[in-house]
């Protein structure tokens, strides 16, 4: 059975041939080199995040180190913004392994430690590094013991089960990789966990993670009072071995918040959010999403942004038999765009000016047949809002196009619900329109870069099924524009009583 599996509940429209395989998914590196300027998000280096602690090369202390066996090390030193939490993230390119020091201000105290490599990631506290010196890991540190989450052991699983399905990639540090990727260590001393997690900073990307508290009349307390000084941590050093000369050296961010919950991919209203779906965390709020996406969702969540208005209350309908019937617009404009296959396919009907801030244009009406679906793909870093203006979709969530895992069940979305999608959440996904009655669903989508964006990485990228590309850029197009649709779809609603569509 392939890694690439997907969840038992997934419906495959495609069938075998939709199936991510290991071929599939950046087979060989070498493919990948000389790609470094232009690699897919999230590969690339942090030059639209502002404080990027920059790294330092350390030198071969000796002559035998110098002898071409020392790998490339580098080192990063940068500060918590609030005490004891925090997201650190370390991007790099090649690294064989990663020491974060976490340390307090006073060097009595303990430090934290965590050393990751391709196949291990270890927690430990210890005595504080003398002054002045990198890469220092005492002799004399304790072990804090963590685990792999969602992971089922396999002695727990049924013969019949596909445990594969329900597992996160095995390996931590991905050395192979040309790209420069994001690897990031949260501290939150408030709930009393550590997580090590790679490419999107999201609490469903973690790989390992430790639970320091248990609950205890109502507060959080430490299981072991050595802990203690966690909630004093302001320093952090970061030390990269592997890489090479030719690649970007390490760089290192600070987010002053830890990655403590998966916000649902849900949008309601604030004043439709009810107490028991805040306690389930069942849906969110804009106001808890970017600045962008509550710009985009004041844009296209209204009432009033729907297909079926009192101009032409049949659109939707006018929509469903366009595409259902033979040698009207919509299957037309299908058939002309599909390569080698036709479920595959869906409209891209533009509305806006692209004004430079969107990957393409900044909203478009999509329109998916019944059982067709996009590839796997990302979103180019960008902030989006997803309103379904009729039928119904699904929304399968991924790790990252470099390894494709489900993160998780599929949205199943409906006429009126919103979604959203940040840099770091929900970027890579796939939608499925999985009826089979031949029921169309439109949606409006509508994207925007971050405010910091200063790469603009214009392309979605996605697994190729029909090449066998690793990779693929789709470059967001047009297939028309949405008041010339609109009037070409009235016109042909009008004619539907003397239209013989197949003559
Ligand atoms: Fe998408």
């Amino acid at each position: 059975m392939s890694v690439f599996s997907r969840y038992s509940s997934f419906f495959d429209p495609f069938g075998e041939g939709n199936v991510v395989e290991d071929s599939d998914v950046f087979p060989k590196a070498d493919i990948l080199s000389g790609l470094h300027i232009d690699a897919p998000p999230p590969y690339s280096t942090l030059k639209s995040v502002l404080n990027v602690a920059s790294a330092e090369v350390i030198p071969p202390r000796n002559d035998s180190e110098a002898n071409g066996s020392f790998p490339l090390t580098y080192h990063a030193r940068t500060n918590l913004e609030i005490h004891g939490q925090g997201t650190v993230i370390a991007n790099c390119t090649g690294p064989t392994s990663l020491l974060f020091s976490l340390l307090t201000d006073n060097q009595s105290k303990p430090s934290l430690y965590a050393v990751i490599t391709e196949t291990s990631v270890e927690f430990w506290y210890g005595p504080t590094a003398p002054h002045g010196s990198t890469g220092y890991l005492p002799p004399d540190r304790v072990s804090i013991k963590g685990n792999v989450p969602n992971r089922k052991p396999a002695d727990e699983a049924s013969p019949e089960e596909d445990t594969e399905l329900t597992t996160m990639p095995t390996t931590f540090l991905r050395p192979e990789m040309p790209y420069t990727a994001r690897y990031w260590l949260s501290i939150d001393h408030k709930n009393g966990i550590l997580r090590f997690g790679r490419d999107y900073t999201n609490l469903a990307l973690t790989l390992y993670e430790a639970t320091l508290k248990v609950e205890d009349q109502g507060v959080g307390r430490w299981i072991d009072d050595n802990y203690a000084f966690i909630d004093n941590l302001t320093t952090v050093n970061v030390q990269q071995k592997g890489g090479s000369v030719t690649a970007p050296p390490l760089q290192v961010v600070c987010q002053p918040l830890p990655v403590v919950e998966k916000l649902p991919p849900i949008i309601l209203p604030s004043e439709s959010i009810t107490l028991d779906q805040l306690a389930l965390g069942s849906v969110t709020v804009p106001a808890n999403l970017s600045a962008e996406c509550q710009r985009l969702y004041a844009t296209v969540a209204g009432a009033n942004i729907e297909l079926d208005t009192p101009d032409f209350p049949e659109f939707s309908q006018a929509i469903e038999r366009s595409v259902n019937t033979e040698g009207l617009l919509c299957q037309k404009m299908l058939k002309k765009k599909t390569k080698s296959d036709y479920r595959n396919t869906y409209l891209r009907i533009t509305l806006g000016v692209d004004v430079g801030n969107s990957p393409g244009a900044p909203y478009v009406l999509e329109i998916w047949p019944a059982m067709h679906a996009s590839p796997i793909h990302n979103h180019a870093d960008s902030h989006a809002i997803i309103k379904v203006l009729h039928g119904k979709i699904k929304a399968y969530y991924f790790t990252s196009l470099y390894d494709a895992r489900p993160t998780g069940p599929p949205s199943k979305l409906e006429k009126g619900d919103v979604t959203w999608i940040d840099p770091e959440n929900y970027q890579v996904h796939q939608l499925s329109n999985e009826n089979r009655d031949g029921s169309v669903c439109c949606t409006i989508q509508s994207y925007s870069y971050g405010k910091d964006d200063a790469r603009h990485y214009e392309a979605f990228d996605y697994i190729n099924k029909e090449t066998n590309e690793f990779i693929s850029k789709f470059m967001p197009n047009s297939d028309m524009r949405y008041d010339k649709f609109k009037a070409a779809l009235k016109e042909e609603w009008s004619q539907r009583w003397t239209q013989n569509p197949k003559v």
